[in-house]
């Protein structure tokens, strides 16, 4: 658990007494769906139009975290029918791919973790079979995607991981972890760059794991700098670095954690959807913030240095600031998320789901509550 200094938790709780009204709120009016992008002031849900979608887990994650903070029954009973629901993803399977791991640990490990119970352990075991499934032995990589995309390594999937190295644990089967810790070694090598940033995509020959070539992402171009991709990489090595033990992972989550604080410092704490992408036109991803926070908070407590604590701070102030809505009668709670740089319009300076997820899992460890998640 993290040491907060005493100011820092009082405004964690006091901002904390406003997540609980709006939650409570969002509770009640979005209920049982997969809110995705809140367009107008109203998150569009996933559930019925594209079940396999990526970000399905992060509203049941962030119900589970309000439940694990005040034992609200409301917050359970929802949290579990989404989980239930999902379960037409798993027996569909096709449409499903890497961020696996981003649907079930925060719908069932979570739920597991919390209330023991089996279908959601038994979910979360299917699940990272799906997970594992994906696993290229010769290029030793968890394939991205599907279609056409055999030989693709993507920087977001380090945080599914976790869903590999909880299956290791929980069923004593360490060929989860291999596969979680190869992935890791292979985004090392291919998608971290000496100076601390990475790229997002790495195309591997898919027969050998040969470099063919580095495209550009979801950012601004090949050679940029995606924030949200810094931020998985930044958060995602640290998970690595917690479940292993492995100093390689610890020192890259370092390397990617200094380049990130002195590129954020540089925005007044509101990263740019990309950090290499021209001035104008200037588009803000508030989500790359939150997810850095959650990393940076996570590596502060395994390392102690105070600085990457004093940066998560200075982000979740800034989200907070200037772009928390604290309007109960509108969706999302963290304005100006970006989805991509050249991505569609209407997914641009929005509350995204995932924005607000780790915007609460950042509040919830600055107010002082110990809850593993990743
Ligand atoms: N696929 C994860 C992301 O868009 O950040």
């Amino acid at each position: 658990m993290i040491t907060v200094p005493h100011e820092a938790q009082d405004w964690a709780q006091q901002i904390w007494r406003k997540i609980e009204i709006k939650m409570s709120a969002q509770c009640g009016r979005l209920g049982v769906c997969a809110p995705y992008a809140a367009i107008n002031g109203r998150y569009t849900d996933k559930m019925t139009d594209n079940i396999y979608w990526w970000t399905n887990g992060f509203w049941p994650g962030m119900l589970w975290i309000m439940y694990h903070a005040g034992g609200e029954d409301r917050y359970l009973k929802t949290a579990r029918a989404i989980e239930e629901r999902l379960d037409a993803a798993l027996a569909g399977f096709e449409g499903l791919h890497h961020d696996v791991g981003f649907m079930w640990m925060l719908a069932s490990v979570l739920d597991w973790r919390l209330t023991s119970d089996k279908d959601a352990r038994r979910r979360a075991l299917h699940a990272v079979n799906l997970l594992a499934g994906r696993y290229n032995p010769r290029g030793r990589f968890i394939r991205a995607w599907n279609r056409d995309c055999t030989g693709w390594i993507i920087i977001d999937c380090m945080m599914n991981l976790s869903l590999l190295y909880w299956a290791a644990a929980e069923s004593e089967d360490p060929r989860f972890k291999f596969i979680a810790m190869d992935h890791a070694d292979t985004a090392l090598k291919f998608l971290l760059r000496e100076d601390g940033s990475c790229a997002h995509i790495a195309v591997l020959d898919p027969q050998s794991g040969t470099l063919l070539e580095i495209p550009a992402g979801q950012g601004y171009a090949s050679g940029s700098s995606w924030t949200r991709g810094q931020a998985w990489a930044l958060y995602g090595f640290t998970i690595s670095y917690c479940h292993t033990g492995e100093i390689r992972y610890r020192e890259a989550a370092a390397r990617i954690a200094r380049y990130f604080c002195d590129e954020i410092a540089r925005y007044a704490y509101v990263p740019p959807v990309d950090f290499r992408a021209p001035d104008e036109p200037r588009l803000i991803d508030t989500s790359a913030g939150a997810i850095a926070a959650c990393g940076l908070l996570a590596l502060h407590e395994i390392d102690g240095s105070a600085g990457y604590g004093e940066t998560a701070l200075k982000i979740v102030q800034a989200l907070e600031a200037a772009h928390g809505d604290w309007d109960s009668s509108t969706d999302g709670i963290i304005k100006m998320a970006t989805a991509q740089y050249h991505g569609k319009t209407e997914e641009r300076h929005v509350p995204l789901i995932y924005g607000d997820y780790f915007f609460l899992e950042a509040l919830n460890r600055l107010c002082g509550r110990d809850l593993q998640i990743w």
